[in-house]
């Protein structure tokens, strides 16, 4: 008897040991997925490890100086199992959202591009491109952006293209200066239509500045030093893709051609550290992030 109690308390703590290991991945995940703005959050996610370890050590202690006896080993084992089953749900939880809601964004983003047959794919392609790029980029760049925003955050760049009248959007001539003006507020009809969504909120700069210039010559003409990190990679994106797409005016453009244009316009449209991260990339991993339906 005493040999399948010391078994239960023995699987009990090693399975404890495997829940807190589990806990402190699904913190980090979540990280990338859920926005914890309030203080109070930290507080609830470092108590659940303090308690998580506090099982831990109280299992050793049982184990070792406790007098043992069999209603406490069970208590000790199935409560390690019930950990670990509430780890799994959570995680197969956390999965779910991260997918449904990016299937919601993407549906969304095919609405626009069907609107405006020019896009035709783009808020894609620009998503791939961003995330490419953010791959490529040094360790201690890529600690200042969220992936997972960055990940929406490029696929909705666009998304304030809903409140542009289809007659601009799809007007086969140039624009007239009065267009262009209607045209310009779209990346802060994106931030409104988002503003609901409490989790875009740390997005919203991102998409708004989407189309700000280096040289402070962009749409709402903000000077560099303001411009997020994000911005300026989804504007390089945003620049090879406009490049490289089929439009209704004009044929895609090569490879080889966007890199010399977006050279030419580097240091003035373009920061120059993202540009030199997005020309280390290797040609044929660029050229696969062109959405399928739209490839040439
Ligand atoms: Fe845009």
């Amino acid at each position: 008897m005493d040999t399948l109690i010391l078994a239960f308390i023995i699987m009990g703590t090693a399975i404890m040991l495997y829940d807190i290991i589990r806990y402190i991945i699904f913190l980090k995940s979540t990280n990338d997925v859920l926005s914890y703005g309030g203080k109070s959050d930290k507080i609830w996610r470092a108590a659940g490890l303090v308690l998580l370890i506090f099982f831990f050590l109280a299992y050793l202690f049982v184990a070792i100086f406790a007098e043992r006896n069999i209603v406490v080993a069970l208590i000790l084992f199935f409560g390690s199992i019930f950990v670990s089953i509430m780890l799994i749900l959570m995680f197969k939880l956390l999965e779910t959202v991260k997918t449904r809601s990016l299937d919601i964004a993407k549906v969304l983003i095919s609405v626009i591009d069907a609107r405006d047959p020019n896009l035709n794919g783009h808020s894609l392609h620009v998503q791939r491109l961003t995330m490419l790029i953010y791959k490529y980029m040094p360790r201690y760049m890529r600690a200042e952006i969220n992936p997972i925003s960055l990940e929406y955050a490029s696929l909705m760049h666009d998304v304030g293209k809903l409140g542009i009248p289809e007659a601009i959007l799809n007007k086969p001539a140039k624009l007239t200066d009065e267009e262009w003006e209607i045209m310009r507020t779209h990346p802060k009809i994106g931030v409104k239509l988002l503003q609901p969504l409490k989790a875009f909120d740390d997005i919203d700069s991102w998409i708004c500045y989407h189309h700000e210039r280096i040289d402070g010559n962009g749409y709402y003409k903000i000077p560099e030093k303001e411009i997020p990190l994000a911005s300026k990679i989804i504007s390089v994106a945003d620049t090879y893709s406009a490049i490289t797409m089929r439009r209704s005016y004009k044929a895609p453009k090569t490879h080889d051609e966007a890199v010399r244009i977006i050279k030419e316009v580097t240091g003035t449209q373009l920061d120059a550290q993202i540009v030199n991260v997005f020309l280390s990339i290797p040609r044929e991993e660029v050229e696969k992030c062109m959405p399928e339906e739209v490839k040439y």
